[in-house]
C-alpha cells in the first residue's frame, strides 16, 4: 500500500468547522496520518493520472494516496464522471467507502430493496396513479418522499385515499420523477436514533425528536444524549457489518423503534452534534476504527 496521505474530497472549497472534513483531519494527524483536502469538483484525468487540485492549488495524483474519503459529491451533473474516475484508481488506493458502493447505495433504493435489515415496506413509482392505487390497496398512513432527498426535504405524511395524499403524489412525480411510498412507522413519534458506525463498529449515537414530521436536526429536530438501548445497539452493529461487507466504511444510521429508517453514507452528520451535546469528540474513535482491520 503506498504510504501517501489520506485525501479528504469535499463538496465545498472550505468546509465549515462543524463538518466531517474539519473534525476528522486532526484525528488523523494525531495518529500520524497526514491528510490533504481537495474539492471533488477539481477531479480530472491528466494523461493516465487521476488528479485533484489541493486547496493550496497544487496538483495531487490520487494514486499516491494511501486512502481516499469521499465526503461530498459536489456538482450534481458530473456525479457519474467523478465516480467513474475514482473507481478507475489502482486497487492499492484504499477508499473509506468505495465509489461503486456510493453509486449503488446512496439514496433510498438500496435499503428499501433488501430484506436482511428491518426497513419499512417501500414502493417506488414514477406516476401518481400507481402511488395512489398502491396506498388504497394497502391502506393506512404513508410517507411519500423523493428517493434522493436529504434533510427531510419533500417528505409528506398522508393517509391513503386522502386529498393530501393525491396532492403529494402528483407533486412529487411531476415530470415523471420517481417517488417513494413508505409505510409510516408509529415508533418515529417517540423520536429516533442517529448512530455513527465505522468499519463494522458502533461509534456513538444520540436520540432526536421531531418538531414536525421529520426528526432531521436541519428541520428543527431536537437532539439529546442518552445511552443507546441494547436492542438499538444490536441493530446498529448488524447494520454496520452489513454496510462494511458492501465496502461502506462510515455511515450515520437513523433508527426508529425496530426499524433502520436510513443509512446516510455520504458525509453523515453526527460528530459535531455529539460534541455540542457534551458527549465528547468521537473523531479519534472513527479514525481508529478505519485504520484498524476488523
Ligand atoms: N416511514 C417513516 N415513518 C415515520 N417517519 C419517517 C419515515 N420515513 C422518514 N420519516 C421521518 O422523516 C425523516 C427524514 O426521512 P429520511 O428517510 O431519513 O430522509 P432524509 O434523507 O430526507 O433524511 C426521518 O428521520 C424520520 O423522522
Ligand atoms: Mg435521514
Amino acid at each position: 500500500m503506498p504510504q501517501g496521505p489520506t485525501a479528504l474530497l469535499t463538496a465545498t472549497e472550505r468546509p465549515e468547522p462543524w463538518e466531517n472534513a474539519s473534525l476528522l483531519a486532526p484525528a488523523f494527524a494525531a495518529r500520524g496520518i497526514a491528510t490533504v483536502r481537495a474539492s471533488i469538483d477539481t477531479l480530472h484525468l491528466a494523461n493516465g493520472r487521476i488528479c485533484v487540485h489541493r486547496v493550496d492549488g497544487a496538483v495531487l495524483d490520487l494514486a499516491t494516496c494511501e486512502r481516499i474519503w469521499i465526503l461530498g459529491f459536489g456538482r450534481r451533473g458530473s456525479f457519474l464522471d467523478k465516480m467513474q474516475l475514482l473507481a478507475a484508481l489502482p486497487t492499492s488506493v484504499h477508499f473509506v467507502t468505495r465509489p461503486e458502493a456510493l453509486l449503488l447505495w446512496h439514496g433510498k433504493y438500496g435499503l428499501a430493496a433488501q430484506i436482511e435489515l428491518p426497513h419499512p415496506a417501500t414502493w417506488a413509482f414514477d406516476n401518481s396513479e400507481a402511488l395512489i392505487e398502491t396506498a388504497l390497496r394497502e391502506g393506512g398512513r404513508f410517507v411519500l418522499k423523493p428517493p434522493g432527498g436529504s434533510f427531510g426535504r419533500g417528505m409528506v405524511v398522508a393517509e391513503a385515499g386522502s386529498q393530501r395524499f393525491a396532492w403529494a403524489a402528483r407533486n412529487l412525480t411531476r415530470a415523471n420523477a420517481y417517488c417513494l411510498l413508505q409505510r409510516w412507522v408509529p415508533e418515529s413519534q417517540a423520536g429516533e436514533w442517529r448512530i455513527l458506525v465505522a468499519n463494522g463498529r458502533v461509534i456513538a449515537g444520540y436520540h432526536r425528536r421531531a418538531v414536525g414530521a421529520a426528526s432531521n436536526l436541519a428541520r428543527g429536530g431536537e437532539a439529546t444524549c442518552v445511552p443507546i438501548p441494547p436492542d438499538v445497539q444490536r441493530l446498529a452493529h448488524r447494520s454496520a457489518l452489513w454496510l462494511a461487507e458492501r465496502q461502506i466504511g462510515y455511515a450515520g444510521l437513523d433508527i426508529a423503534g425496530p426499524w433502520l429508517l436510513e443509512a446516510n453514507i455520504v458525509n453523515p452528520g453526527g460528530l459535531a452534534t455529539l460534541a455540542d451535546l457534551g458527549a465528547g469528540d468521537f473523531a479519534p474513535a472513527v479514525v481508529d476504527a478505519l485504520v484498524s482491520r476488523r
